[in-house]
């Protein structure tokens, strides 16, 4: 874990420098796209150097780059340089980085680090979830209708929407409120926080969800796929939330899903 949150710290100071540039590009008639990519790979390889230096046998996989099988085939690092890019690339200050350590096939130490706020969310398998030095517990809420919910709303190109829709619509009409941050990681570490009640999102990545899934699950969420089932993170489509709300969620999805 010390290793991992040095990488972080370390990369995440050229990142925030990066993130004031966006502000100034914003304006520019070419906007910052190019800039974003260059500062999302770049922060990839950093990462890559600064944890490849200490564990130089774990293999990689990132959102920005090649997957590496390390000498150590059984040992991954799983990589977000910037989960929330399209937050950074709009001069919105809600992206983290993600890095999440894979052994032989299971997440066992995952950080969500939020640079802006200085926010440091970390979690080693067993050993609970933490924000900086604060131990983290999922909201005991159990009434659906004091709940705030976050998600990720399928944007352009994705064929899902119409059938998301339907479920924002039955999740909507119970709970207190939705929020869609854009940052699949920090809405996993929010609910670890207690400061959303549940989160459900599909058509995400590894990388999106590894740390994030560790973290809610430290923090004693329920986690499973939209559907239930096992293995959220290979699958790409997650539900978290404390077990009360977590089996209302599933019900309404479900509802949701069924043909009218
Ligand atoms: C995205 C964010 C977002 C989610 C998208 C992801 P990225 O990751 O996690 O919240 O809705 O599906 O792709 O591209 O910013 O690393």
């Amino acid at each position: 874990m010390n290793v991992m949150q040095q990488a972080a710290r370390k990369a995440s100071r050229r990142l925030v420098r990066d993130f004031g540039e966006v502000e100034n590009l914003q304006v520019s008639r070419k906007g910052p796209g190019d800039f974003v990519t260059a500062a999302d790979v770049r922060t990839d390889g950093m990462l890559r150097d600064l944890l490849g230096q200490v564990r130089p046998n774990f293999g990689f996989m990132t959102e920005e780059g090649e997957d590496v099988v390390g000498e150590d085939p059984t040992r991954r690092w799983i990589i977000d340089p910037i989960d929330g890019t399209a937050n950074f690339m709009h001069g919105i200050p809600m992206f983290a980085i993600s890095i999440a350590l894979e052994e032989m096939g299971e997440v066992t130490a995952g950080l969500v680090y939020a640079p802006v706020p200085d926010e440091m969310f970390w979690a080693e398998k067993g050993q609970g979830a933490y924000l900086n030095d604060r131990r983290l517990r999922v909201a005991a809420r159990r009434n659906m209708g004091d709940t705030i919910i976050g998600t990720g709303i399928p944007h352009l190109g994705r064929k899902e929407n119409p059938a998301y829709m339907a479920e924002m619509t039955s999740i909507a009409a119970e709970c207190a409120g939705i929020r869609r941050m854009g940052s699949a990681a920090l809405d996993l570490a929010y609910v670890a926080a207690g400061r959303f009640d549940g989160v459900w999102e599909s058509g995400l990545a590894p990388w999106d969800i590894a740390a994030g899934l560790l973290l809610a699950r430290e923090a004693g969420a329920m986690v499973s796929r939209t559907n239930g089932g096992a293995d959220p993170m290979n699958n790409g489509d997650m539900l978290a939330a404390n077990e009360a709300i977590h089996g209302r969620m599933l019900r309404l999805i479900r509802n949701a899903r069924r043909p009218q």
